[in-house]
């Protein structure tokens, strides 16, 4: 049976929860594997609002298992307050698990990313302020704090003392802050060392034994290719590995394990934060874009950047993260365009290229190539069949396809859980 992986071919928001919340009550497993509570994943469902940060989207149908791999890293008061926020409206994640290996956000990892914003000035990425750069940070210069930590006090007092060390003379001389006490900071994480406690599994024996009972086993994605750590437009990036291939990493399930990966796609472009976007439009094509599409950050509320769809950013995704399927993401928001460009191309410095160019400066400077396709005034946000889409609506789709070299397997035509015109089930 499949184990599944929903993946951001873009720069996030592409509607990755509410592709994970539609397979619904099919899923047994619902994993997060990367990233943390940067991620804003919004699901709709008989006209509520969700805003999903730390918990996969399949906490929201009673049978699925919300599970919490060891590639992401835990801000335990957001978890707990997003606990809380869905027991207060009726949905139950005291079934939630959690891997003893995941890595925890501090209150000094929040400081240091704000700080650390605040000095790059114009150089800055952009970040949530989540503190999710400087957890990954420790964690790879072996310093991190795991959950596993929670359960040996004096473990993680030494821990606590170590990773301050040094943070604390860069706190109080170079950024001008006062000292972070490691005490207080123990303690505060000491607090939640039971609450914890009873959700914390071996996530690799758990997934493992699912796929051998035949289990669904779908992995939810944060962020998106194009924010990965290796593969986006470094250095306007996440710190983590949110391609298809962080599935593997971020929970113990090997690659020969994975069935299908699917690619989140927006009907156009956006983006949320610095770095390079060639697409985007600086004009009211963009600010019409974002009003229709609602594009306002799930996390920070920040204005999402938008633009028109671009081939070559959704073409590279398509085959770093081999794609078996493209689900294609808010289609009705292109309704009532004359035109639609699609871009097919990029010129460099006088040079045509088809794909993404080898360096990030050549990409800075990208300009696009459109290919414009005809629009379509009609509402589609009731179409449940591809064929109910308009003629033109079809043709934009299909296009698409051919460019992106991957089969589109489902459109979404509204936020809502049904709103979605199914091509070929996932499951
Ligand atoms: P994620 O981070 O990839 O899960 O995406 P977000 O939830 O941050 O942003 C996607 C937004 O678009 C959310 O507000 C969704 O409710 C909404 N959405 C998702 N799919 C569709 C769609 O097909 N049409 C429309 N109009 N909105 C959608
Ligand atoms: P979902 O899962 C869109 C962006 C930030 C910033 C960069 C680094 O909802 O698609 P970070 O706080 O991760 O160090 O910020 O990455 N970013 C996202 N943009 N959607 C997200 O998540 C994002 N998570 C991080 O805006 O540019
Ligand atoms: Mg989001």
């Amino acid at each position: 049976m499949p184990a599944i992986v929903v993946v951001g071919a873009q720069w996030g928001d592409e509607g990755k929860g509410k592709a994970t919340d539609q397979l619904g009550d099919r899923v047994d497993y619902c994993v997060r594997y990367s990233g943390g509570n940067n991620a804003g994943h919004t699901v709709v469902v008989n006209g509520e609002r969700y805003a999903l940060h730390l918990l996969p989207s399949g906490i929201l149908n009673p049978n699925c298992v919300p599970v919490i791999g060891n590639g992401v890293v835990v801000d335990l008061d957001v978890l707990f307050s997003e606990i809380e926020g869905l027991a207060a409206r009726g949905v139950d994640a005291s079934h939630m698990v959690i891997s003893a290996n995941a890595h925890i956000i501090t209150s000094y990892h929040q400081v240091i990313d704000k700080v650390t914003e605040r000095f790059l000035g114009k150089a800055r990425i952009g970040t949530t302020g989540r503190g999710v750069g400087p957890a990954y940070a420790d964690k790879v210069n072996r310093i991190g704090l795991r959950i596993q930590d929670l359960f040996d006090a004096s473990i993680l007092q030494q821990k606590v003392e170590a990773a301050l060390e040094q943070k604390n003379h860069l706190l109080v001389k170079v950024y001008n802050r006062r000292k972070i006490e490691p005490a207080e900071v123990a303690e505060h994480l000491l607090s939640h060392a039971e609450r914890i406690r009873p959700h914390v599994v071996d996530v690799s024996v758990l997934l493992n034994e699912a796929l051998d009972a035949g289990k669904v086993v779908l992995f939810e994605g944060a962020q998106a290719h194009h924010l990965d750590v290796d593969h986006g437009t470094y250095p306007y990036v996440t710190s983590s590995n949110p391609v298809a291939a962080g599935a593997c990493v971020g929970s113990g399930v090997g690659p020969t394990r994975i069935d299908r990966v699917v690619g989140i796609a927006k009907a156009y472009t956006t983006r949320v934060g610095e770095g390079p976007m060639p697409t985007e439009l600086l004009d009211a094509d963009g600010d019409k874009l974002r009003e229709a599409g609602v594009e306002f950050g799930t996390t920070t509320g920040r204005k999402r950047r938008c633009g028109w769809f671009d081939a070559l950013v959704v073409q590279t995704a398509a085959r770093a993260n081999a794609f078996t399927d493209i689900f294609l993401t808010k289609l009705d928001v292109l309704t009532g365009w004359e035109k639609i460009p699609i871009c097919v191309g990029y010129q460099v410095s006088g040079v045509r290229h088809d794909s993404m160019p080898l360096t990030q400066s050549e990409f800075h400077h990208a300009v696009p190539i459109y290919e414009e396709l005809d629009g379509w005034t009609e509402d589609i946000s009731a179409c449940r069949e591809f064929d109910d889409l308009p003629k033109n609506a079809q043709v934009y789709v299909n296009r698409i396809e051919e460019l992106c070299s991957a089969p589109i397997s489902g459109i979404g035509v509204g936020p809502s859980r049904e709103q979605s015109i199914v091509i070929n089930d996932l499951l």
